[in-house]
């Protein structure tokens, strides 16, 4: 098991002819220049002399020796490019990649030690459950015969292997190496559960036995790391959630070190010892769930880890502890005094989230709202909300199931105050 250390690490990719080299928008968020590269009139090898899209931004990254750990952000945000990078399947523009002691930055993707696991699974469509697991460990596990002067013998012990393999089990033909495979095949099927589908093809099997099969050929070849890009996509919502803690309790059992890539809050929540949140190419946060959910660093991740998201409204600040907006006005907390005495006189964005307001008696300090939609789930109710005079602002708030409230009711809403967070509207900072 390792540690992997990702190092300042560079992606980009070279963009097609006539494509600026990275879209403005993105551009200016990223601190670049948005100006189009000319290009060039006469090109033979159009990708080496276009300008180029820059697809990751100086990650750094240490995941400790066993932890899982969960890269979450929307989609294109880099998330695949970066686990590739670390596989070896992508070249890197810039930065250092450690496993272990060794750096692998230029070594060939099955030097790393590493095991993948795609959402689209990847299986060998005609080979058996068995030999797609056995596949990669045929490769790794050096026999007798694999040697010059051994390659008839193995070729013919491989032909016994292969025409036996159906018979009753005390009729197989097993060669030291296969002895060891067929060990560690039936090992990993035994720890997934999937003894009884050995004998399949990928194609009698159902989405998540798919997705348990290609956890199993990637568990048995025993590697240093866990790459998963979003293994749990095409699963549908119970199993999803029924893989997932298979995931997390097998890693546990194993101790190998995992990176997980998903774009679903509530995996890399349930999932991560600590989670790395990231948008644009570049890591927003990396801290544990809990400390990611209660102190966001930034607007971004505060809106994208939660559902539904934290409500934003733009606030002014008296120091020491007033915050007003056009509808309220409340006093904070003292923690918060020598954090806002550089703001005084300034607009800030108050943010909270839904479960975070609740219903409460009309007071200068609380919002008064107009009721648009009520979404009963049976153990929460889900209410949208715009203030009372601002009819294009919008507050999504998590009521009790018991609390009854009607679409168009007028009714208002207090913050509870030491769950208020503040950002910087320009940087889109945490402040605190
Ligand atoms: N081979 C490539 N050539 C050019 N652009 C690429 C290539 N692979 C990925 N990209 C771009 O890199 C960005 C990040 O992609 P990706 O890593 O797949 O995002 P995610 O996995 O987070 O959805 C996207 O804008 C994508 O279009
Ligand atoms: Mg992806």
């Amino acid at each position: 098991m390792a540690k992997v250390v990702l190092e300042n690490l560079y992606k980009s990719f070279p963009s097609r002819r006539g494509e600026p080299a990275i879209a403005p928008a993105a551009a200016e968020t990223l601190g670049m220049p948005t100006q189009e590269v000319p290009i060039p009139k006469k090109v033979d090898k159009p990708t080496s002399q276009f300008p180029r899209v820059s697809v990751l931004r100086s990650i750094n990254l240490t995941v400790e020796d066993g932890e899982f750990m969960v890269l979450v952000g929307p989609s294109g945000c880099g998330k695949s490019t970066l686990l590739r990078l670390i596989a070896g399947l992508e070249e890197l523009t810039g930065g250092n990649i450690w496993v272990g002691d060794r750096l692998v930055n230029s070594l060939p993707p099955k030097e790393r030690d590493i095991a993948m696991v795609f959402q689209n699974y990847a299986l060998y469509p005609h080979l058996s459950v068995y030999d797609n697991i056995a596949f990669g460990l045929r490769r790794m596990i050096k026999g007798e015969g694999d040697n010059a002067q051994g390659n008839t013998r193995n070729w013919a012990e491989n032909l016994l292997v292969g025409i036996t393999r159906s018979l009753p089990k005390r009729l197989r033909y097993l060669s030291e190496k296969e002895k060891a495979i067929d060990e560690r095949v039936r090992n990993v099927a035994q720890l997934l559960q999937i003894e009884s589908l050995l004998n399949r093809l990928p194609k009698q099997l159902s989405g998540g036995q798919k997705q348990r099969v290609a956890l199993g050929r990637a568990i048995a070849r025993n590697p240093q790391v866990f790459l998963m890009d979003e293994p749990l996509s095409n699963l549908d919502a119970k199993l999803r959630a029924e893989t997932r803690s298979q995931i997390v309790k097998l890693q546990r059992q194993l101790g190998t070190t995992a990176i997980y890539v998903t774009h679903d809050q509530t995996e890399a929540m349930t999932m991560g010892d600590r989670i790395a949140v990231m948008n644009q190419g570049k890591i927003q946060q990396i801290a544990p769930p809990l400390e990611i959910y209660n102190r966001p660093a930034n607007r971004f991740v505060a809106e994208f880890i939660g559902s539904p998201p934290m409500n934003f409204l733009p606030v002014q600040v008296r120091a020491p502890l007033l915050i007003t907006h056009s509808q309220f006005r409340l006093t904070l907390p003292e923690m918060w005094e020598n954090l806002l005495t550089p703001y005084d006189g300034r607009s800030l964005l108050l943010g909270i989230r839904p479960e975070h307001l609740s219903i409460s008696p009309p007071a200068p300090k609380n919002l008064s709202v107009k009721v648009e939609l009520v979404e009963a789930l049976g153990n929460d109710t889900y209410l949208s909300v715009h203030l009372a005079k601002d009819i294009n602002s919008s507050l999504q708030v998590r009521i009790p199931p018991d609390c009854l409230v009607q679409v168009g009711e007028s009714i208002w809403l207090s913050m509870a105050l030491d769950k208020i967070h503040l950002f910087d509207p320009q940087t889109g900072n945490a402040i605190g």
